[in-house]
């Protein structure tokens, strides 16, 4: 006797016509043929239709304390990185814990709509007030029913560049912030972002937490932080809990020089963590044509073996006008940025949406697998392919075995004449045999 039953779905592997039973806020059986069987009895059963059942998305890269404070307390008239950093100074000193709380809450709604139930967020602790820190925490404690939320204490204005970065960012952790952040590239000189990175790597060492820095989001062929953070993690013996987060540098570097870099965060097994839709917005504003594109090098990252995962980022605040929680524009993004429209690439970039952003965040008990927890979501769509073309709508989205989101599907009626009356994107749109060049 299962709970609920899903029946005839597709999964991302590829497998289809699979039953899930769930019993309790797990997955009890995962097979073909399950509910061909007279004695399977459920409380609930889920007709999927071949559409594709998937783990639930994960954020491995957010900004809850700024997320839909877009124009407060006015716009980003040049659309920069640089001057969105100016406008967060303009507006972190009016912030409340109610108003952080708020818009954080309102964004957390959003976000289950969309199947997205894990999100790592950076909280700026430039203000020595804390006040995002507090509030943070408190946002996690209040969405824990339904999202799982990891906070990283970011020093926005530097660890050493802000009067108070270093101590304030070791009370946000002493209130119980969960990983250590860091934005080397943005110290006073080279060498200050170099030292940045070795304390906060020993900070993270002494007190055993896991490491996420923005690390290289510039255009500076030279910005090398990375290499500082992999050997850090080596000597320190911080492998696979280090992140390296956006890493767009490495798209301007010297070949000769990532062909020695890559190996060496392969060795410190480096989380990468791109971000697509940030990237292409923000980064080559100093060029005039060509352009470059700005996003790390995912393609050749992947192959060495490297874990990568896309964040969103940012949605609705200073940095970032766009954006709607939805993975799947994350990811959609990342397939035009990195140029990764093959077959298998999709696989991939639908993995870096899900099990490898599970990875990063040292998720327990995710996957799709027998005893994993159930935290599913159910697509307009026959596979990952399809998904990330049509960012398709997200038909029901389950947490440990219940229901907490359900959407209609995009059906559009038409009133045409000799044509059909109505039409499904993600069934009656059916591409020719063959299939996209691997
Ligand atoms: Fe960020």
């Amino acid at each position: 006797m299962f709970d609920v039953l899903i029946k005839n779905a597709n999964l991302p592997d590829g497998r289809t016509g699979v039953d899930v039973g769930i019993r309790g806020s797990r997955i009890a059986a995962i097979e073909t043929g399950l509910s061909a069987g007279s004695t399977v009895e459920a409380g609930e059963i889920i007709d999927a239709t071949g559409r594709l059942l998937s783990t639930a998305f994960v954020d491995p890269h957010f900004h809850m304390d700024a997320t839909l404070s877009l124009g407060l307390p006015r716009m980003n008239l040049s659309g920069t990185l640089l001057e969105g950093i100016a406008l967060w100074g303009e507006l972190r000193p009016t912030l409340t814990r109610e108003a952080l709380i708020e818009r954080a809450l309102s964004y957390c709604d959003l976000a289950v709509a969309q199947g997205l139930l894990f999100i790592r967020s950076h909280v700026d602790t430039s203000d020595p007030r804390l006040v995002t820190a507090e509030a943070m925490l408190e946002v996690r404690e209040r969405v824990k029913p339904y999202i799982d939320l990891q906070l990283v204490a970011f020093p926005q204005d530097g660890y050493f560049r802000a009067p108070e970065g270093v101590k304030s960012l070791t009370r946000a952790l002493d209130m119980g912030i969960d990983v250590v952040g860091g934005i080397p590239h943005f110290e006073r000189t080279m060498e200050a972002g170099t030292a940045s990175v070795r304390a906060l790597c020993e900070l993270a060492a002494e007190r055993g937490l896991p490491v996420d820095m923005h690390c290289d989001e510039t255009d500076d062929p030279m910005s090398r932080h990375i290499e500082t953070l992999a050997a850090e993690t080596i000597r320190l013996g911080l492998q696979g809990r280090v992140a390296g987060s956006h890493l767009t540098s490495m798209h301007s570097m010297d070949n000769y020089y990532v062909s020695k870099l890559i190996p060496l965060m392969a060795e410190a097994k480096i989380n990468v963590i791109p971000n697509p839709l940030i990237n292409i917005m923000l980064q080559g504003r100093h060029d005039s044509y060509p352009k470059r594109r700005g996003m790390t090098r995912v393609r050749e990252l992947m192959a060495a073996g490297l874990n990568v995962s896309f964040g969103h980022d940012c949605v609705m605040d200073p940095w970032y006008s766009m954006g709607s929680a939805d993975m799947l524009e994350v990811g959609h993004m990342a397939i035009h940025v990195a140029q990764m429209a093959g077959v298998k690439d999709k696989t991939q970039i639908f993995e870096a949406l899900t099990v490898n952003s599970a990875r990063t965040l040292g998720l327990e008990g995710y996957g799709l697998d027998k005893g994993c927890q159930a935290d599913l979501v159910l697509l307009q769509a026959r596979d990952p392919a399809e998904a990330l073309r049509l960012k398709a709508t997200r038909l029901m989205v389950m947490r440990r075995g219940r229901i907490i989101a359900r959407t209609a599907p995009r059906i559009s009626r038409l009133f045409l004449q000799g044509r059909p009356d109505s039409v499904d994107p993600a069934s009656d749109i059916r591409p020719g045999s063959r299939p996209d060049p691997a």
